[in-house]
């Protein structure tokens, strides 16, 4: 059990909670573990539960299955963020306070042109600028006047994320991010939350809807992209999902094979799901996987292809493992369909700042765990 006493308060102090009372409860391993957290300002009391029984969690044909994801988001008003401002190159509603002394003037990076421009989103971390979003992540606070107040807690994040420590397990290594929308919001929150950094310009986010040659593809195929970068690339961080449709896991078999024999000098890291489906709450007294499913139940995931999500992480958690390869487990967003950018048009990109914050604490731990 990796989750101490002396690490749940640390993480309260540095994500600024004001507890009364921390109480940790432990039982015997195997046995269910229970936080209780009192929080002066709520004046209630929440118990948390993080089950420890690795009972497996599986895909709806029970032919798939994983040990499930534990943590909890905790409640944490005025959180401080890794990535806390959001620069937009699509839409803000707060075009009187855009940061242009943060954000640049040129619509960066949407204005990369370093390989032909294909619609797609190309960019390499700047140390004088952020990243910009993408995905409307911005237009959450004026439109849905949205905060988030919640941080996500796991007993396999063994430390607060910082940002010159992450740099520092980094090394001189270079991270390729290839994706869709979804990724190129990943790719920013986790450019932005290393700003500052002498290591943020050795992230790059290349866009590929699809990975593989499609009509629509709206970037590059994988190959492309792993030919053009391989030499200046140690680590490549992927995933892809809501532009495929129909039969998901031939999309893995034909992609994991070609990336595992052409590029073996390359170290990937695949990208679960970004859940899609939108909600007014966030689905807090359950797990991620039990989000994932009571999601299905309330129907919130009836739109697009978010239906087979979990299902698609399940399958590709179980084929990656068989071949060694490391998951960056996107899993705790299924509690989050509150962050969603519009309830009424998007409910798959989130809102930044956001519990896409996530990404900068599980991306150190990656480091710090040898997995890259
Ligand atoms: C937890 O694990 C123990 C030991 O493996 C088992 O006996 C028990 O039934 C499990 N409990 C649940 C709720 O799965
Ligand atoms: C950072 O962004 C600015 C503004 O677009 C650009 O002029 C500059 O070349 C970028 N620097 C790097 C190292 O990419
Ligand atoms: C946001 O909050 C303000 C102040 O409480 C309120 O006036 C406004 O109508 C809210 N906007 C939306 C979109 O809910
Ligand atoms: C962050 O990491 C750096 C480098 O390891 C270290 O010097 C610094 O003390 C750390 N900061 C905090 C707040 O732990
Ligand atoms: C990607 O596109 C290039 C150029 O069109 C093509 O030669 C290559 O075979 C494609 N890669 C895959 C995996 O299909
Ligand atoms: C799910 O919600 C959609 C949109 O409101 C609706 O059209 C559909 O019939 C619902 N499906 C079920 C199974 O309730």
């Amino acid at each position: 059990m990796n989750l101490t006493f002396r690490h749940a308060a640390l993480v309260a102090v540095v994500f600024g909670v004001s507890l009364n009372y921390l109480i940790l409860r432990f039982k015997a391993p195997h046995v269910e573990e229970e936080i209780i957290i009192f929080d002066e300002n709520d004046h209630e009391r929440s118990p948390l539960q993080i089950s420890t029984n690795a009972t497996l969690v599986c895909d709806s044909t029970q032919q798939y299955c994983n040990t499930p994801l534990e943590g909890v988001w905790v409640r944490t008003p005025k959180k401080t963020f890794h990535n806390p401002i959001c620069c937009p190159w699509d839409k803000s509603d707060r075009n009187d306070e855009l940061l242009f002394d943060l954000c640049g003037t040129e619509n960066w990076p949407q204005s990369a042109t370093d390989l032909e421009q294909n619609a797609a989103q190309h960019y390499t971390g700047n140390t004088s600028f952020l990243a910009q979003s993408g995905g409307h992540g911005c237009i959450c606070h004026d439109r849905r006047n949205f905060t988030d107040d919640y941080t996500w807690m796991s007993p396999s994040l063994v430390q607060p994320f910082n940002a010159t420590y992450t740099c520092e397990l980094l090394g001189k290594r270079r991270v390729l991010i290839v994706g869709d929308s979804t990724g190129q919001q990943l790719a920013s929150t986790l450019m932005n939350s290393l700003f500052h950094t002498s290591c943020v310009a050795q992230f790059r986010f290349v866009q590929s809807d699809f990975l593989l040659p499609r009509k629509k593809e709206r970037g590059y195929n994988i190959t492309t992209i792993l030919d053009r970068y391989q030499d200046a690339t140690e680590i490549v961080l992927w995933g892809v999902g809501p532009h495929v449709y129909g039969n998901f896991p031939e999309t893995l078999q034909t992609v994991v094979p070609l990336l595992l024999e052409r590029y073996p000098h390359l170290q990937f890291i695949y990208k679960t799901q970004q859940p899609g489906g939108c909600s007014d709450e966030p689905l807090l007294d359950m797990s991620p996987d039990e989000a994932a499913q009571e999601m299905i139940k309330r129907n919130l995931t009836w739109n697009y292809n978010y239906r087979e999500f979990y299902d698609r992480d399940m399958f590709a958690m179980q084929y990656l493992r068989e071949r060694s390869m490391p998951i960056f487990d996107l899993r705790m967003l299924y509690n989050r369909p509150d962050a969603h950018t519009n309830p009424f048009e998007d409910c798959l990109h989130m809102c930044i700042p956001g519990p896409l914050d996530v990404v900068a604490d599980l991306f150190q731990q990656l480091l710090i765990d040898h997995k890259v």
